[in-house]
């Protein structure tokens, strides 16, 4: 049976259909609103507002809970899947058996090289370049290589070959980036290795001296990709959905994705965290002189990878990094001062009145970078690796939303607070 809310306007009462979903989120239906109405919703920067329905990810905040597909991360990280596995299972709704796997795989691996025209592209950027720009434009760049996808398809046909092709060219691309700035020669993938082993290779290899991908490193490469790989309605994912619904095709939508992604406020925040702690470490500044500064609203400086819109809990993937990277480290034999004050600063942050009342608890950036960082990848090829394992809820996402009949352009209003009409005035009667 169809429940209602009712809104009282004063001169008139509608009833607003409520929407339930499966695991009981509530929401009220406001799409006739104006038209019955003339009024508009007002959320600047969403935090109430429900952009879609969707199958992919559940999130409960409050409880710190995070599933995909149903399944919790908590079990990806004992079960240790492969980052394709996964990706095969938000894309596509069901993880995949053996022989699909291998095949995903195998298509995968066949897209793996760079049109030898799309490699020019990369000497045209300064060694300079932040490699989120050059993920960015050499997303949208592989368009003009494949017009065959450019037709928007929702079919599995369409999503194996321009899933498999964008997953496996993105981890190119990443490592070119990498290897243009620090000016080492081009390399070629090994089909033989897996996702996070290959991009391990690609990263450091050389022509002359192959890069020994040691398993609990490929482990932990592998673990960050499937923590990153959806979160639900999140700045990039939105970002990807809203260009998707002017029916811009997969890869604008993506490179669109990318670009949100890069703020500090979203992935780049990954970043924003280890120059944090780098300066902490420097200037020798205590954990209760930074929480001070944090709460400080006329010091700019924030807590970075702490707090999130959606958890008002321990972020689960957090608390799964933050194990991992005491064994990244440890295998590595590297004692890295960061993480030391990375805890510090957890360990003050969470009894302090200021961060408990405002439930700000650390997120999936807090730890990743000490992990990162540990391997070899440098900072500026932290959130790259934070795109490729978005990558997945992106195409899923979108894909989602492609398969939804009668899906309309988003296209939010606002609240107008200019000037009142008045005239033009001509340049020689301006004061
Ligand atoms: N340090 C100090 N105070 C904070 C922090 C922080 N990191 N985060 C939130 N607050 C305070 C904020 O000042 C506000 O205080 P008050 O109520 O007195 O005005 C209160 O907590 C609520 O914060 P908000 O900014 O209104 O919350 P939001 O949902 O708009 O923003 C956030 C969420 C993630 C942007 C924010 O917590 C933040 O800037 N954190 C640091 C950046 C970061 O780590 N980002 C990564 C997010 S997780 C991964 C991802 O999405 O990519």
């Amino acid at each position: 049976m169809s429940k209602f809310a009712k809104l009282d306007l004063g001169d008139k009462i509608i009833e607003l259909p409520i929407i339930e979903g499966s695991e009981n989120e509530k929401g009220l239906d406001i799409s006739k609103l104006r038209s019955e109405t003339g009024y508009i919703s007002y959320d600047p920067g969403y935090g109430n507002t429900g952009s879609c329905s969707s199958a992919i990810t559940y999130i409960d905040g409050e409880k710190g809970i995070l599933r995909y597909r149903g399944i919790p991360i908590e079990e990806f990280n004992r079960e240790k899947p492969d980052f394709l596995e996964t990706a095969y299972l938000l894309i596509f709704g069901k993880l995949p058996n053996k022989t699909e796997l291998d095949e995903y795989k195998v298509l995968v691996g066949n897209n793996e090289h760079l049109h030898e025209a799309m490699k020019h592209h990369f000497e045209g950027f300064p060694t300079t370049a932040p490699p989120m720009a050059m993920l960015s434009s050499m997303i949208n760049t592989m368009s003009c290589f494949h017009p065959e996808l450019l037709e928007r398809g929702e079919n599995e046909g369409y999503c194996m070959t321009a899933s498999s092709l964008l997953l496996s060219k993105i981890r190119t691309i990443a490592a070119y980036a990498y290897r243009q700035s620090r000016g080492m020669p081009s390399i070629y993938p090994i089909p033989s290795l897996d996702y996070a082993a290959n991009f391990l290779h690609l990263m450091f290899s050389l022509p002359n001296k192959r890069y020994e991908v040691d398993p609990d490193i490929e482990d932990a490469m592998n673990l960050i990709f499937i923590l990153h790989a959806d979160h639900e309605q999140n700045c990039s994912t939105s970002t990807v959905r809203m260009v998707g619904s002017s029916q811009a095709n997969l890869f604008a939508s993506c490179s669109a994705g990318v670009c949100a992604l890069w703020g500090p406020l979203h992935g780049g925040a990954n970043l924003a965290v280890i120059k944090m702690l780098e300066e902490i470490h420097k200037g020798d500044i205590s954990a209760e002189k930074c929480i001070e500064m944090a709460k400080d609203k006329d010091n700019p400086f924030k807590l970075m990878g702490f707090g999130h819109r959606v958890y008002k809990n321990y972020d689960p993937r957090a608390r799964i990094l933050k194990k991992a990277g005491d064994k990244v480290l440890a295998k590595l034999k590297v004692k890295d001062p960061l993480l030391d004050i990375a805890k510090k600063l957890e360990e003050a942050a969470l009894k302090d009145p200021y961060f408990v009342e405002r439930k700000l608890f650390p997120n999936v950036d807090f730890y990743s970078g000490i992990i990162m960082r540990a391997i070899g990848i440098p900072t500026n090829m932290f959130t790259v690796l934070f795109s490729i394992g978005r990558l997945p809820g992106w195409i899923a996402q979108w894909r989602e939303q492609v398969k939804t009949p009668g899906v309309k352009i988003s296209r939010p209003r606002q609240i107008y607070t200019g000037e009142n009409k008045r005239s033009y005035i001509p340049m020689k009667d301006r004061k």
